[in-house]
Order: structure tokens, then C-alpha cells, then sequence
């Protein structure tokens, strides 16, 4: 039977010691889920901005539960992580990339802040503030434009 296949977003927090060479730790973290992802059939983006990930993994979902697990508990990197929401995929969004990686430029931030603003995605996670998954769909769609 063919696997469920879901789509996924969390947001976590980088650490002190991560943001001392954020260029380097996050080239680092691109080239492990490049190799990772392509064998495991996972595609997405990953966002960051101001020591805030945000990433969306698409795939089987079993795989992407593994990786999510594998990712939450990589404490060196980042803290904090929450799931902001999972479901079943309708389709791709990031087909082309095994992980399409973007630091937010101000042109980029506009674009997000004008689907809904950055800090509300931010405390959604903190707070339980709701934000709905067509919204940050909507952002990640939204970049995907700028890659
Ligand atoms: C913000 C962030 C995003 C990550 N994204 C991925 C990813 O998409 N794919 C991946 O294989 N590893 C990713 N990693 C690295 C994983 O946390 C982990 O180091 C890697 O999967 C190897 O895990 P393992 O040693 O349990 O096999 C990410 C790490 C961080 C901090």
C-alpha cells in the first residue's frame, strides 16, 4: 500500500553557540539534509532570520516523523522546537528541492509580513497564538518565488 505522504512545519530557536557562525553552521546543515533528503525522497525549505528557523518537510510520513525526531534532537544547533502543525500533503510544494534553504533580506520579509507578520508566526509557536497552515503555506510559496 502506498505510504501516506504528509507535509510538516516547526519553528525553533538557534543557540548562542550557533549563532557565533551562523553562515558556516547553516552551510553545514544544508549539505547533510541535501544528502539525507534526496535519498529519503524529502523535500522543503528552511527559513532563517534573527536566530528563528522556520522549515517545512514534505514526504513519506514516516520518514519525515524520523527526520522531525532526528532534528528535535539536535540541542546543539537549536532549542525550542515546535511543531506548528502536520497533515496530509495534497502536493508539493518544494518538488524541486531536497532543501531549499533562505535568510530572510528585507525584500523577503516584506513579502512574509504581508501574508502575516513574522513576530505572529513567532509567538504562534510560544504562545498558542493561532496562525493557520494556508497562511504559512502561503509564505513558503510565496519565497519559493524568490529562489
Ligand atoms: C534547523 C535544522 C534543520 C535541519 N534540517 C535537516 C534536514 O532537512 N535533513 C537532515 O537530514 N538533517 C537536517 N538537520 C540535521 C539533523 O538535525 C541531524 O543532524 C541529521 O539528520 C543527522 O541525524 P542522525 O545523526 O540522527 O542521523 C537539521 C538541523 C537543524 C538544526
Amino acid at each position: 500500500m502506498e505510504q501516506l505522504q504528509i507535509q510538516a512545519v516547526y519553528l525553533s530557536f538557534a543557540t548562542r553557540a550557533f549563532k557565533m557562525h551562523a553562515a558556516t553552521n547553516i552551510e553545514q546543515i544544508i549539505q547533510e539534509a541535501q544528502t539525507h533528503n534526496s535519498q529519503n525522497d524529502i523535500t522543503g525549505q528552511l527559513i532563517y532570520h534573527g536566530g528563528v528557523f522556520i522549515q517545512l518537510l514534505e514526504g513519506e510520513k514516516s520518514k519525515v516523523q524520523r527526520l522531525l525526531g532526528a532534528i528535535a534532537c539536535d540541542r546543539s544547533r537549536h532549542e525550542n522546537l515546535t511543531v506548528l502543525f502536520h497533515q496530509p500533503m495534497q502536493e508539493r510544494v518544494f518538488s524541486d528541492w531536497s532543501m531549499a534553504y533562505q535568510e530572510l533580506d528585507n525584500h523577503s520579509l516584506d513579502i512574509v509580513n504581508s501574508i502575516v507578520p513574522w513576530q505572529k508566526i513567532i509567538r504562534a509557536s510560544e504562545e498558542g497564538e493561532t496562525v493557520t497552515p494556508d497562511k504559512i503555506f502561503m509564505v513558503f510559496k510565496g519565497l519559493r518565488e524568490r529562489l
